[in-house]
C-alpha cells in the first residue's frame, strides 16, 4: 500500500539534512508520497482575484510552458494574465528551491517541465473517461511521449478556504503492470512514425511511451478495477505541499480546487535506482527494451 510519508519542511528553500535526503529519495523511487504538511506556497495579496476558476477559461487548468514562457489555457485581461504568470513562475522557482536542497543527486539529470495551476473543482467536473483523473491512473500523455524519463510532480494547495484536496492511492506498479499486460497489445509497426509525422505526438511514442499510455487508459476504463483494487483514501490540507513520482503510483485526485503542480523529467539514469522505474520494471515483465 502506498505510504504517505511525513517531512518537517517548512520554507521552500530550507537547509535539509543528509539523512533527509536520502529518506526523501527512497521514499520517492520506492512509490510512495513525500508529504510537507507545514510547507505552504504564500499567496502575495494581489494574487487574490486569482483564484477564480474563471481564469481557465472553459478548461481545468492553466500551464505556464518553461521554454517559451508562455501561458495557455488562461482567460483574463493583461493585468490579470501578468499576475497569473507571475505567480506560476514564482511557484517554478519556489519548488526548483525545494528539489534542489531536498534532492541534490538528481541535479544534473534533472529537466523543469510544465507549471500549472488548477483553479477548478474537481469534483462534479464533467469529462470522458479517459480524462477523467478521478479514476486510478499512472501519468501517461498520449500527444507527450517522454521515451522512458520519469515524472516527478510537486503540489501545493493553494485553497483560500483551507479545504483539502482529496486522493487515492492505489497499489505498487508492479502489481498494476502484472494485472493488465497480458492482455495488452503490442505497438503496431510504424505507427509511432505516423503519429509523429502527423503532428499527433510530439516526439517519437517509444514502445515505452505505448505500454504506459495503455495501462493508463485500461485502468482507467475498468470500473470494477476502480472500486476493487487495494487503495486508500487520502487528504492533503489546504496550506500543505507533496511530491510523488506520478508514472510509478497509481492515483485519483477526487475533490479539491486551486492547486499549483510543478512536473519535472529525470533520465532513468540519473535514479539512485534505476530498477525501480516503470521503465525497467515493464521491460522485466516484458522481457525486451522499450526504448
Ligand atoms: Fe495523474
Amino acid at each position: 500500500m502506498t505510504d504517505i510519508v511525513t517531512l518537517p519542511v517548512t520554507i521552500w528553500d530550507q537547509h535539509i539534512a543528509e539523512a533527509e535526503q536520502d529518506l526523501a529519495v527512497d521514499v520517492l523511487e520506492r512509490g510512495d508520497v513525500l508529504f510537507f504538511p507545514q510547507l505552504s506556497f504564500p499567496m502575495q495579496e494581489d494574487d487574490g482575484y486569482l483564484l477564480s476558476p474563471t481564469v481557465a477559461g472553459d478548461g481545468k487548468n492553466v500551464s505556464l510552458d518553461p521554454a517559451t514562457r508562455s501561458l495557455r489555457g488562461s482567460r483574463g485581461n493583461d493585468v490579470e494574465l501578468r499576475g497569473l504568470k507571475n505567480m506560476m513562475q514564482r511557484f517554478a522557482a519556489s519548488s526548483l528551491g525545494l528539489i534542489r536542497k531536498l534532492l541534490p543527486c538528481y541535479e544534473t539529470g534533472l529537466e523543469q517541465a510544465r507549471t500549472s495551476f488548477r483553479p477548478v473543482e474537481i469534483a462534479g467536473r464533467r469529462t470522458s473517461w479517459r480524462k477523467d483523473d478521478t479514476r486510478l491512473h499512472v501519468d501517461s500523455f498520449p500527444s507527450s511521449p517522454i521515451q522512458g524519463k520519469r515524472i516527478l510532480r510537486v503540489f501545493s494547495n493553494v485553497n483560500p478556504r483551507g479545504e483539502s484536496r482529496d486522493w487515492r492511492l492505489g497499489e505498487p506498479f508492479e502489481q498494476v503492470a502484472r494485472r493488465f499486460l497480458p492482455a495488452l497489445p503490442a505497438p503496431l509497426w510504424g505507427s509511432a512514425r505516423v503519429l509523429n509525422l502527423l503532428g499527433i505526438t510530439k516526439r517519437h511514442r517509444t514502445a515505452y511511451d505505448h505500454y504506459m499510455l495503455q495501462l493508463h487508459d485500461r485502468m482507467k476504463a475498468d470500473l470494477e478495477y476502480q472500486s476493487q483494487a487495494a487503495q486508500r483514501a487520502y487528504a492533503f490540507p489546504g496550506g500543505s505541499t507533496w511530491m510523488v513520482y506520478s508514472d510509478l503510483v497509481s492515483h485519483a485526485a477526487m475533490r479539491g480546487q486551486y492547486a499549483l503542480e510543478q512536473t519535472y523529467h529525470l533520465p532513468v539514469s540519473a535514479m539512485r535506482d534505476p530498477s525501480r522505474a516503470p521503465l525497467r520494471i515493464l521491460e522485466k515483465l516484458l522481457g525486451r527494451e522499450l526504448t
